[in-house]
């Protein structure tokens, strides 16, 4: 049987914010779900979420699901009194349970099945994951005597001689459930931070075990906002490689960011400054940016964004898009049209070979093929209460200026009268034309004052 704790009741004081530190987010997810989605990944049995500051708002973030229990830690006294509460309110102390920090947010499934395994085999009652750090400052030092775990000295209540040691404890832990509960309640807070530690249940503890692994950023813990920023970097850095691995070209790798669902296709250029968010997919040989933001949509082949935003949308193949131009959700533009300078799209559809090429705003609108959008038209589209549609059709020329009343229905291979008010249905094959007619007066010299 194995259980899990995710301690994350902790108000996370270094990180000088109004947040719970474990709700703070890297690459879209917050610290707590990252560590949540790593221990799923083992399949327990039961796992156990510690909340205490802003419990609700930490329980509301996380989705249904029938394995996860939420505990709650008031006052927080220490990782050593959250798993005193835990054993407390769980009746059955049995089997094996992970401890991990809510704070520790990159560990990686793998990693844990080794410590796992570890305890397995040396049917351990605690098994400890920890590595040597350059720059050990805030971590709790390990210190080991004849292979076994000797003690955790927080770095708070270490001397001089102890803060040199780098091996460093990552906040992970297996025990022996049943072992642990028998001595949990005699931690004491008798420390610098009058805290009740968990780490010095390792000394209580006959069969402790280590597993020390490399130093690759996975053990990084977040207790501050630099500590934030080093994490968003090491995920970062390797979705990036990952995508460079299969054909992405990044023209200005560090200014872009990627999110982990986002699948991008062979030789595609990110240019500088392009930020691709949620499960966005973009298709072989895209140029994508510079200033370019898109989020959960599709981008087919060869389409070309420049110094644009794109919500919830989906652009097919042979696009051009920008400079300048926003694309709201529910919007659908068909292959080979264009999208272009300072130009407004929501929840609109443009069909094949189409082109809004300047300085319009179409909302709640259909419009058909090799239809060409003259530069400045507007769909009306709210009445000040409703919004309401604008269809036209296939092949129609739409005059510069021309401003569609919504709602409104123009048929096929329709021409519109530049800065036109268009407030009437159109038939197929007509002219709409609504501005007063132009009157030239000969011979008009201005009044002189
Ligand atoms: C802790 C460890 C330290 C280790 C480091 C690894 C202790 C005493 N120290 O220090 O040895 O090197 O993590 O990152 O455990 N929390 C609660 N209830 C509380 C206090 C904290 O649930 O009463 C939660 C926090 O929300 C956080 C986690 O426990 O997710 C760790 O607490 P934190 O204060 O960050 O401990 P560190 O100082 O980082
Ligand atoms: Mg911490």
């Amino acid at each position: 049987m194995l259980s899990v704790a995710i301690l994350a009741a902790g108000k996370g004081t270094r990180m000088k914010s109004s947040l719970p530190k474990v709700l703070h987010k890297i690459s879209g997810k917050s610290l707590l779900q990252r560590v949540i989605n790593s221990c799923i990944e083992l399949n327990p049995d039961q796992i156990f979420v510690i909340t205490g500051h802003k419990s609700k708002e930490v329980q509301d973030s996380i989705p249904k699901n029938k394995k996860i229990h939420f505990i709650i830690q008031k006052p927080q006294s220490g990782t050593g009194h959250a798993i005193q509460v835990l054993c407390k309110v769980v009746k059955k102390n049995e089997g094996k349970l992970l401890i991990l920090n809510g704070d520790v947010p990159l560990i990686k499934p793998e990693t844990l099945k080794k410590l796992l395994n570890l305890h397995d085999s040396k049917n351990a009652d605690v098994s400890l994951l920890t590595t040597k750090k350059i720059n050990p400052f805030g971590y709790g030092r390990v210190f080991l005597r004849d292979g076994f775990i000797e003690r955790i000295v927080e770095e708070k209540d270490c001397n001089d001689q102890e803060r040199q040691n780098l091996l460093i404890n990552a906040g992970i832990y297996c025990f022996n459930w049943k072992n642990l509960s028998k001595i949990i309640d005699d931690l004491q807070s008798n420390n610098n931070q009058k805290e009740i530690y968990l780490t010095d249940s390792l000394s209580l503890l006959k069969n402790s075990f280590s597993l020390e692994v490399e130093d690759n950023g996975e053990l990084q813990g977040i207790n501050n906002r630099i500590q934030l920023s080093m994490c968003e970097e090491i995920i970062q850095n390797s979705i990036k490689e990952k995508h460079m691995l299969n054909g992405v070209t990044f023209i200005n790798k560090a200014s872009c960011s990627i999110s982990e669902e986002a699948q991008i296709g062979k030789d595609v250029i990110i240019e500088a400054n392009t930020h691709l968010r949620g499960s966005t997919k973009i298709f072989n040989n895209c140029v994508i940016g510079p200033n370019t933001f898109i989020e959960n949509s599709h981008v087919g082949l060869h389409c070309e964004i420049s110094n644009s935003t794109v919500y919830d949308s989906q652009i097919m193949d042979h696009i051009k898009i920008g400079p300048y131009s926003h694309v709201r959700p529910k919007s659908k533009i068909s292959s080979y049209s264009k999208i272009g300078n300072f130009v407004e799209i929501k929840n609109s559809r443009i069909d094949e070979d189409s082109k809004v090429n300047h300085l319009s705003y179409i909302g709640d609108s259909i419009i058909g093929s090799s239809t060409n959008i003259g530069a400045g038209t507007i769909t009306a589209n709210f009445d000040g209460q409703k919004k309401h549609q604008t269809k036209i059709g296939k092949n129609s020329s739409i005059g510069a200026n021309t401003v569609f009343v919504a709602p409104i229905n123009i048929g096929e291979s329709v021409t519109t009268g530049a800065g036109s008010v268009i407030t009437k249905d159109s038939k197929d094959n007509s002219l709409a034309i609504s501005r007063s007619k132009q009157v030239n007066i000969e011979n008009w010299e201005r009044k002189k004052l």
